[in-house]
């Protein structure tokens, strides 16, 4: 079979580059997406993704990671987890070695540090400062809402949502998912986004297909989003037809301000997208390619 690979945004690329040489020396989905994924983790220019990028309201970074196995449909995930640079290893430990699917906050970092990840704090360049200039906006009430919350809500808009979320096909047929983000930037603190939380913001059947969403977490938690897309694929959809239909559903209510966008992989090696962000990119690249090539994805017409 084939392999094939995506990823989210621009940095996806990073993570399909190295997921594919994975996948191409015989490597499984499973490696291939965490592997991927670490690279955009350690990357100092991506802020919404990894340690010492964007932080919660109060300068701490809480992490958002999950991973899935299409073949058992096992799944791990972490949820406002701190001081570990590699979320996405950690969530495929409390897959591999735990009775739980979800691990957040002390809990997470406790079980982190047993399996031997290191505790460490820094900040990539210009995120402290970034934090730092986006409370001092709100503290001159520069952003006028009821609440402070709220005023945080509407200060940081459609910035900085941009998780790194992948999804694999490799040789054999087996199937991956898996997603890392530092979370919405300036978030209050003890929130957990549609990355810890499977069924939101990963879901992935080797019988099937899977789907990985980026954007604003609540709306995919809301609808459930990537099992959706999954659900709909399985009834005949193909990813594209999928992915557009699940934002319809999104948008039919309309329960949060913020978009969000979903593409998907199914087990054929197909790929689709949809969103309702202002902008959306996608990197991908199959066994014939020798890089990946970034796609773009006009916004849903119904928005
Ligand atoms: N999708 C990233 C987040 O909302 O945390």
């Amino acid at each position: 079979m084939k392999p094939v690979m995506v990823a989210t945004w621009n940095f996806g690329v990073k993570a399909v580059s190295k997921g594919m040489d994975i996948l191409l020396s015989g490597g499984s989905a499973l490696d291939a997406v965490e592997e991927g994924i670490k690279v955009v983790e350690d990357d100092l220019e991506v802020l919404s993704v990894g340690l010492g990028g964007l932080p919660n309201v109060e300068g701490e970074v809480e992490l958002d990671a999950s991973i899935m196995d299409g073949g058992t449909l096992r799944c791990g995930a972490v949820g406002a987890l701190k001081d570990i640079r590699h979320p996405i290893s950690v969530a495929r430990k409390v897959m591999e070695l735990t009775p739980h699917v979800l691990l957040v906050g002390e809990g997470a970092l406790k079980f982190a540090l047993r399996c031997g990840f290191k505790r460490e704090r820094f900040w990539k360049p210009g995120s402290r400062e970034r934090w730092e200039e986006m409370l001092e906006n709100l503290r001159k009430g520069k952003y006028e809402v009821e609440s402070f919350y709220g005023r945080v809500w509407k200060a940081v808009g459609g910035l900085w949502k941009e998780t790194v979320s992948a999804v694999a096909l490799d040789a054999k047929g087996c199937m991956a998912a898996g997603n890392s983000t530092t979370g919405l930037f300036m978030k209050m603190p003890g929130r957990v986004g549609d990355s810890a939380v499977i069924g939101a913001g990963l879901y992935v059947d080797n019988r099937v297909g899977g789907a990985v969403t980026t954007g604003t977490g609540e709306v995919a938690i809301n609808y459930c989003l990537s099992k959706r897309v999954c659900d709909l694929m399985a009834s005949g959809l193909n990813p594209k037809e999928a992915c557009e239909k699940a934002i319809a559903e999104t948008l039919y209510r309309r329960n949060f301000d913020g978009g969000i966008a979903v593409l998907a992989l199914n087990n054929k090696g197909e790929v689709g997208a949809a969103h309702s962000l202002k902008e959306f990119v996608y990197a991908y690249q199959d066994g014939g390619m020798d890089k990946p090539e970034l796609r773009k994805v006009e916004r849903f017409s119904g928005c």
